[in-house]
């Protein structure tokens, strides 16, 4: 059994999972990371020069091999549970959770932080208000198929931690 977090870009999948993982003991990894490693590049330089659907099928290799190991904690890409085969793998292979922040404050987080996000191009204000709202108008059909919605305002290590090991212990799997 794995834990994948899953949410938009700026969520804090990582930062998050890296907690969740330490507190459970539990191992942690990152998609973009894996296929960063894998590919030599970083996620920008992979997306200028292969394109956006090299790196879409890189997220699902990259998630069936994680899919074979246990006790991991996965932060995924924004965009990794966006199809049927990749949301398919977690939910048979761990539990899913989404981390669910209203646009204003993604776009507050984006704004701030430092990493390139190729799909946002650098935009800010209401150019970026403008792409946040639509593509999380498309995916949040996907990320609404989690197991567990942690509101990402409110939500406390602890607690999502508790609600991850309530979630694993009654689905017959150990921590
Ligand atoms: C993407 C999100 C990014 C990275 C890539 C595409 C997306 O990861 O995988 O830039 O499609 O939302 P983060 O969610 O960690 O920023």
């Amino acid at each position: 059994m794995n834990i994948y977090l899953i949410g938009f870009m700026g969520s804090g999948k990582s930062t998050t999972g890296r907690k969740i993982a330490a507190s459970l003991r539990w191992n942690f990894a990152d998609t973009d990371k894996l296929i960063e490693a894998e590919y030599g590049m970083s996620v920008p330089e992979i997306f200028a020069h292969r394109g956006e659907k090299f790196f879409r099928d890189a997220e699902t290799v990259a998630l069936r091999s994680i899919s074979s190991r246990a006790r991991m904690v996965v932060a995924c890409g924004g965009g990794t549970p966006c199809s049927e085969e990749n949301i398919s793998i977690m939910k048979e292979t761990g539990v899913v959770v989404y981390i669910r922040l209203p646009v204003a404050a993604l776009v507050n987080r984006l704004e701030k932080s430092r990493t390139s996000r190729p799909l946002l191009k650098n935009q800010r204000g209401a150019e970026l208000t403008v792409t946040v709202t639509e593509l999380l108008n498309q995916r949040s059909q996907w990320y609404e198929r989690a197991d567990i919605v942690a509101d990402g305002l409110a939500m406390t290590i602890d607690d999502l931690t508790g609600q991850l090991a309530d979630y694993i212990r009654s689905s017959g799997a150990y921590l």
